[in-house]
């Protein structure tokens, strides 16, 4: 059988996520031969290596090798050397995922290249242009010819902009790997068996889970520096696996050293390397609320059932906000203890809920079927 060859592009972490699951199911449609490129935008090896490891993944075909660069240069250089892959492998289409700069140049370049362009999480919007995310996933939706979107908002949104031709409803392809990573496969033991709480001394619902790495956290230090703040009112155990951009900007001023000389010696805090994604998953299911500005890790909250403070102003996942299940409090310190004594009511009102939310909102696990699905379909 001639099999049409499909290029999937990502380079950053969640995509190392999202690709996973899809890539399982184009292996069942066998008429497809997909060719990974890791554009190399993340290459420590807990920020890539790891996750190839744990979920599975092929080894790509293709490294970009481009490392970490200001935008200009780091979409320039995507471009130029994945246009040279396009050009040799002929793809029927090339597949991108969420909203970085991967996902920007990707799209970019085969969109020059009249190739046809599926993204994956098409339709989120922050509607905050000064998020280098939300000018990606703009761009790269008003490129791509099948829009798959995670939530019926995400098609409104698309709707308000005029983008109705090639949109598909699929459901979050992060429930699905939640589902499926999320037990062990072998023994169908739920998840948090995994030793990452014993390794780290944690008592299940005892911890806060935190993590900060989005550029409108982390650019500005004075907004860095009262975010931090705020961890220090936490007086409870708590884990910290810290994004290299984070870690290397505490290094970058006094004031800010100082801070993260600070959270070293918190009591109950620990700062740690980032983790493997079934021990993210581990630590998510356990904490007893996740402190965050990242956009899956806010969602994994929801499907987990564990509340979420937003250390943003907005958020794309609005469904996530229902019932206050996820606070947003930005860098506001009120906001951010208020969300902390109301904790113990929201769990009360989890746990006489049989059946999470949020899995019928995201499409209930499906997505990765739906889109192998489709683009069997439609790119022959
Ligand atoms: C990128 C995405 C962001 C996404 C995040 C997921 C863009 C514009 N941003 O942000 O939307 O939420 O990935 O984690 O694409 N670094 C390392 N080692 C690595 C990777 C990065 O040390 O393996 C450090 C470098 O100092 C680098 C900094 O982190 O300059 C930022 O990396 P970059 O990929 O530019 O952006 P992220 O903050 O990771
Ligand atoms: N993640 C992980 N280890 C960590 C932090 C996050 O495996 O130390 C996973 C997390 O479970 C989610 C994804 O990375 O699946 C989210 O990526 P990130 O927060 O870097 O980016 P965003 O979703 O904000 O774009």
């Amino acid at each position: 059988m001639r099999q049409i060859p499909i290029v999937t592009v990502i380079g950053a972490r969640p995509q190392f996520v999202k690709a996973a699951v899809v890539s399982r199911e184009l292996t069942r449609q066998e008429q497809i031969r997909e060719i990974l490129v890791h554009t190399g935008q993340h290459y420590d090896y807990e920020m890539s290596a790891v996750f190839f490891k744990e979920l599975g993944l092929r080894a790509p075909q293709y490294n970009l090798e481009v490392g970490s660069k200001p935008h200009g240069e780091q979409t320039a250089e995507i471009l130029a050397k994945l246009e040279r892959v396009l050009v040799k492998e002929k793809p029927a289409g090339v597949i991108v995922y969420g909203d970085t700069n991967s996902t920007l140049a990707g799209a970019l370049c085969a969109g020059k290249l009249h190739i046809p362009v599926a993204h994956v999480e098409a339709g989120l919007r922050s509607w905050n242009r000064r998020m280098p995310e939300e000018i990606n996933r703009v761009v790269a939706d008003h490129i791509a010819d099948i829009l798959f979107c995670p939530t019926a908002t995400a098609v409104r949104n698309l709707e308000t902009e005029g983008i109705q031709r090639g949109v598909f409803n699929v459901g979050d392809v992060m429930l699905d790997a939640a589902l499926i990573f999320g037990k062990d496969g072998a023994t169908k033991k739920a998840f948090f068996a995994n030793g990452v709480l014993q390794r780290y001394g944690l008592a299940a619902k005892g911890y806060f889970l935190i993590t900060i790495h989005r550029a409108e956290n982390t650019d500005d230090p004075d907004r860095l520096h009262r975010l931090l703040e705020l961890l220090l009112e936490l007086h409870a155990p708590a884990i910290f696996p810290m994004h290299p951009r984070l870690g290397k900007l505490l290094a970058m001023s006094r004031r800010l050293r100082k801070m993260r000389l600070q959270l070293q010696n918190w009591p109950d805090l620990q700062v740690v390397q980032p983790v493997s994604y079934l021990e993210m998953l581990a630590l998510e299911k356990n904490a007893r609320a996740i402190i965050t500005d990242s956009g899956g890790v806010q969602k994994e909250a929801f499907f987990l059932q564990t509340p979420c403070i937003t250390l943003r102003q907005e958020t794309e996942w609005i469904e996530t906000l229902a019932d206050g299940f996820n606070a947003l409090v930005g860098a506001d310190k009120k906001k951010f203890l208020r969300a902390i004594s109301r904790l113990d009511k929201i769990r009360a009102r989890l746990a006489g809920q049989k059946k999470p939310e949020g899995f019928a909102l995201f499409g209930g696990g499906k997505a990765g079927a739906r889109i192998a699905r489709i683009l069997a379909r439609v790119w022959r």
